[in-house]
């Protein structure tokens, strides 16, 4: 269902794991069962391939820090299982399973932690608390594994994977496409970007098109280059069948081109 990595470090540090690694592809695979359909199995799978394409492209520049493989596997595997837009009790059942089955792994408890480290850090609303991670702290393979899997989970919000996953969460949510009166604003916190019931393009300027510049790996950087465009050019294409001659005051493009 899933590829391997093919670079010999890689397979080197998953190895020890194999079982593991197949008792939680079954767990995601079923508790993901009825998601929401841009937060689903299909997008695991899309950010599990994104980063193991990135950690092959990052192992192949340089010898990656011990354990980073490992880290960031899990991490996209186990991080929407228990995502707070969702799920916004800390103490909910999504969470609980998630716990369990982490302890069920048997790896070892520091393992554990750093796993659980990534899916709090993962989420774009956390990056607005970025301070609170104090990420200079933290031991270099676990940094570079966040990296990579904030990498990996934001390329599948941008391109056209992303607008598909952006409408239909507008779509769940029973939010307007489009209002020329409600402008983008800038959040000051996580939980503030969290409550907005704007409509689905004002985040596209809220999160989607501020992500080219926020990707930590060169192949993310890559990657996102031409799915960014893409947005630009969808966005450029509703305003002119709307009528407008250049985006609407508050919805301009120049500092995203
Ligand atoms: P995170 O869970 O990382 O904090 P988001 O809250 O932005 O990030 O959610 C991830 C994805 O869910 C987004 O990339 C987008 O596809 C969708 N989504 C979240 N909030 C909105 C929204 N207000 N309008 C449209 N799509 C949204
Ligand atoms: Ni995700």
């Amino acid at each position: 269902m899933l590829a391997l990595p093919e670079h010999a470090q890689l397979r080197q540090e998953l190895e020890p794991w194999t079982n593991q690694f197949g008792y939680t592809v079954q767990y995601v695979f079923k508790v993901l069962q009825d998601a929401e359909a841009g937060h689903d199995w299909h997008h695991v799978q899309r950010v599990y391939d994104n980063t193991l394409q990135i950690l092959e492209q990052e192992a192949l520049n340089q010898r990656l820090p011990e354990g980073t493989t490992a880290l960031a596997i899990w991490g996209a595997l186990l991080h929407d299982i228990a995502d707070d837009k969702f799920h916004p009790d800390p103490n909910s059942s999504a969470r609980q399973g998630l716990e369990n089955h982490l302890r069920e792994l048997a790896f070892p408890e520091g393992m554990r932690d750093e796993v659980l480290y990534l899916i709090e850090w993962v989420s774009f609303k956390k990056s607005f608390d970025a301070k609170a991670g104090s990420e200079e702290e933290q031991p270099e393979h676990k940094i570079k594994a966040l990296h990579i899997l904030r990498d990996a989970d934001r390329l599948d919000a941008i391109g056209a994977i992303g607008l598909a996953r952006a409408f239909h969460y507008g779509g769940f949510k029973n939010r307007l496409f489009f209002d020329s009166t409600i402008p983008p604003v800038h959040y000051q916190n996580g939980e503030a970007y969290r409550k907005s019931t704007a409509p689905t393009i004002n985040h596209f300027y809220e999160k989607l098109l501020l992500l080219k510049k926020k990707m930590y790996t060169p192949s993310g950087r890559e990657l996102a280059e031409q799915r960014h465009s893409f947005l630009l050019a969808f966005l450029k294409q509703y305003y002119s069948e709307m009528g407008f001659q250049s985006p609407p005051p508050g919805f301009e493009l120049e500092v995203f081109e």
